[in-house]
Parts: C-alpha cells; sequence; structure tokens
C-alpha cells in the first residue's frame, strides 16, 4: 500500500490545517448590487492574497451557479438555497484552512443571516460592496439592466426584486469615487489581521 503522509490524514484538526498553510481561515463576504465590482474586487483581493502567500478560493454566481446551483433560479426562495449551499461549501473550505472570497448579491438580511449562521459568525466578515444603483445601471456590463427594465427579465435585483443593505457590516466598500486598486487594497488591508497567525 501507498505510503501516506500522516499530514493528509483525515483526524487533522482545521487549526492543523491553517497552521500548514500559514494563515487563518475565514469568510470574506461580498455582498451588493450585480454590476456593483464583487466580483471584480473578488478577483483582486485573490491575486493580491496570493502573491502574500495566502491561499484562498473564490466562490460566486459564475462559477456555482453553472455547477452545484445549475438547478436554481433567481426566486427568494431559490437565491436562499444558492446562499445556503453556498454557505455550507465555504465552510467546508474554513474546515481546511482555506480563505473562502464569496462574492454573491446575497439580497436580504435573512439571507446574508442565515449564511453567518452556518458559516459561524467568529468566521464571517462581511463586506458590502456599495455602488450606487444609477452606476451599476449604467455600467450595464452584462446588459442585465436593459433587459429587466423592458420586462424581458423578471425579479431582478434593485429593479423589481429587493437589495436591502446590510445595517452594520463589517467593511463598507464605496466603489464610485475610487479605482479597483484601492478598492482591493481596502479589503486586503482590513482582512489581514483576521487572516495573519501571529
Ligand atoms: S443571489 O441573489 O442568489 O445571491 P448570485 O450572486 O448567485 O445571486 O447571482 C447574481 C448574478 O446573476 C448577477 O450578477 C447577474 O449577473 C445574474 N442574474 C441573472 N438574473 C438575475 C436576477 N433576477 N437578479 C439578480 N441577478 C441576476
Amino acid at each position: 500500500m501507498e505510503n501516506i503522509h500522516p499530514i493528509f490524514s483525515k483526524i487533522l484538526s482545521r487549526k492543523e490545517k491553517q497552521q500548514f498553510l500559514n494563515q487563518k481561515s475565514i469568510v470574506i463576504w461580498m455582498t451588493g448590487l450585480s454590476g456593483s465590482g464583487k466580483s471584480t474586487i473578488a478577483e483582486g483581493l485573490e491575486k493580491k492574497l496570493f502573491d502574500h502567500g495566502y491561499f484562498s478560493q473564490l466562490l460566486d454566481g459564475d462559477n456555482t451557479r453553472v455547477g452545484i446551483n445549475n438547478n436554481l433560479g433567481f426566486s427568494i426562495e431559490d437565491r436562499q438555497e444558492n446562499i445556503r449551499r453556498v454557505a455550507e461549501v465555504s465552510k467546508l473550505f474554513i474546515e481546511s484552512g482555506i480563505i473562502c472570497i464569496n462574492s454573491f448579491v446575497s439580497p436580504t438580511i435573512n439571507i446574508r443571516q442565515s449564511a453567518k449562521e452556518i458559516i459561524g459568525e467568529t468566521n464571517f466578515l462581511e463586506v458590502f460592496i456599495n455602488t450606487p444603483l444609477e452606476i451599476c445601471e449604467s455600467r450595464d456590463v452584462k446588459g442585465l439592466y436593459a433587459k429587466a427594465r423592458s420586462g424581458a427579465i423578471k425579479g431582478f435585483t434593485g429593479i423589481d426584486s429587493p437589495f436591502e443593505a446590510p445595517n452594520s457590516p463589517d467593511l463598507e466598500v464605496l466603489t464610485e469615487n475610487q479605482n479597483i486598486n484601492t478598492s482591493v487594497d481596502k479589503v486586503f488591508n482590513f482582512v489581514l489581521p483576521y487572516i495573519s497567525i501571529s
């Protein structure tokens, strides 16, 4: 039989895995409107963390709705289920010592609260990517706002489906008057104390 190094034994704890990776694992949960810049900031953050020796996994609507969540739409119930599964997956990642960067509209306080409960309060940092609807709509990167305004898409967040801003996010990023790098740096500097092993 192949000789398996004890480091890969199933009984290893999160703590041991964190030590192995020389980092503390948490979930960085980004919420905001479609087109607010969440995923762009998340991608920049992943890159910056990597460059500084931190190992992370990015989850967003793009990489989860094509696979694990490909049977879900955008009703409130489906969004709730989307976020429940994502939260459970994130929990597995942090149990493996991996920092999880989640970029989801996650439009209601309830939905985000349920994610926080699954993941655990001490493992969860809520980052509000606060970009006004007018800006998101004027960018309309994916052309979805135009479709929502014309009625071709129903139940679009910010148009005919609610977005409830967080009351007290751990961090708020106002993207309107700053470039991507500044936003990425702001999140990076904020999370650093939470992921560093001192
Ligand atoms: S969530 O509400 O369940 O958290 P999620 O973040 O996975 O949403 O997906 C949002 C992305 O799906 C948007 O950025 C947008 O590209 C696309 N999308 C398609 N239909 C909708 C809709 N009705 N409301 C919001 N986003 C939609």
